[in-house]
């Protein structure tokens, strides 16, 4: 298969999945791809109604997801209801996630804090490409974008072990997924964000003049970039994490 030659950001007629979309970086991308037209299923463990008004207000179709990305039936079922809703499936978006406890030293760090923060960020993400992969294939191909974080890239700004592991993963899940899933049109890109105030940072020290362009993101920031990211807008990219971070990491 080849891709068609890359064109300007139109997603009337795709259906998206959003994961984390009750609120922060997630429930802006679900405004945004309703914004270019899309239709979009708003997964998150919290009750998505929220975001799901913002997509109805654009005038595109809307469905919310109560799920523990943690659990691998609840993932499927989810995505099941999208197909049975839908009958496809064309951009997957995985913004879930949990930072956990910033502050603790490597001592301290119990079992239980590793997989709590794994399960949730890496092992969750692993089952919402592995159940949408199918139906991405089935549809001749699509795009997946997967939130790491600049904390996977430089061993975290504040961010602990679990965290910075768990987006580390994230990364190379992506390179691993793009490789497989390009022969199907299976179009697989991240995005690594550095700090932006959402309600995951709030209680996080983190400060305007960290950053070379004198604030912190905000979520808009991060969802125009998806957009991209998903769109044929970006049809020649695949298995590329972007940094998105105001200058505060320069590769
Ligand atoms: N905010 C930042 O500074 C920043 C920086 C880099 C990367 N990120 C990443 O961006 C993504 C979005 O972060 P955010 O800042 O919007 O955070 P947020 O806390 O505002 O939103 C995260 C969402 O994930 C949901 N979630 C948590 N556990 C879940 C589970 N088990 N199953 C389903 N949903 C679950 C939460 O309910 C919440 O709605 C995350 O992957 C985060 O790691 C954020």
């Amino acid at each position: 298969m080849s891709i068609a030659v890359s064109g300007p950001i139109d997603l009337n007629g795709k259906k998206a999945l959003v994961s984390g979309a009750a609120r922060g970086i997630g429930q802006a991308i679900c405004q945004s791809l309703a914004r270019e037209g899309a239709d979009v299923a708003c997964l998150d463990l919290l009750d998505c109604a929220e975001t799901a008004g913002l997509v109805d207000a654009q005038g595109r179709r809307s469905l919310s997801l109560v799920c523990d990305v943690r659990h691998k039936e609840q993932v499927q079922t989810a995505v099941d209801r999208v197909q049975e809703a839908w009958g496809g499936l064309n951009i997957l978006v995985t913004s879930h996630g949990i930072l956990g406890d910033s502050r603790q030293p490597l001592e301290e760090i119990s079992e239980a804090d590793w997989s709590r923060v794994l399960d949730v960020n890496l092992r969750g993400g692993f089952f919402l490409l592995q159940a949408a992969w199918p139906a991405l294939a089935a549809a001749g191909g699509g795009k997946m974008l997967l939130l790491g974080s600049i904390a996977g890239r430089v061993g975290g700004v504040l961010a602990g072990a679990p965290y910075c592991a768990s987006k580390g993963g994230l990364h190379a899940l992506v390179k691993w997924a793009a490789k497989r899933g390009a022969a199907d049109g299976i179009l697989v890109n991240g995005i690594a964000p550095g700090p932006v105030a959402t309600p995951m940072t709030v209680d996080e020290p983190y400060r305007d003049d960290m950053i070379p362009l004198g604030r912190l993101g905000q979520p808009q920031d991060i969802a125009e970039v998806a957009l991209f990211l998903v769109s044929q807008a970006s049809n020649f990219i695949t298995g590329n994490v972007l940094d998105v971070n105001g200058g505060m990491l320069m590769v």
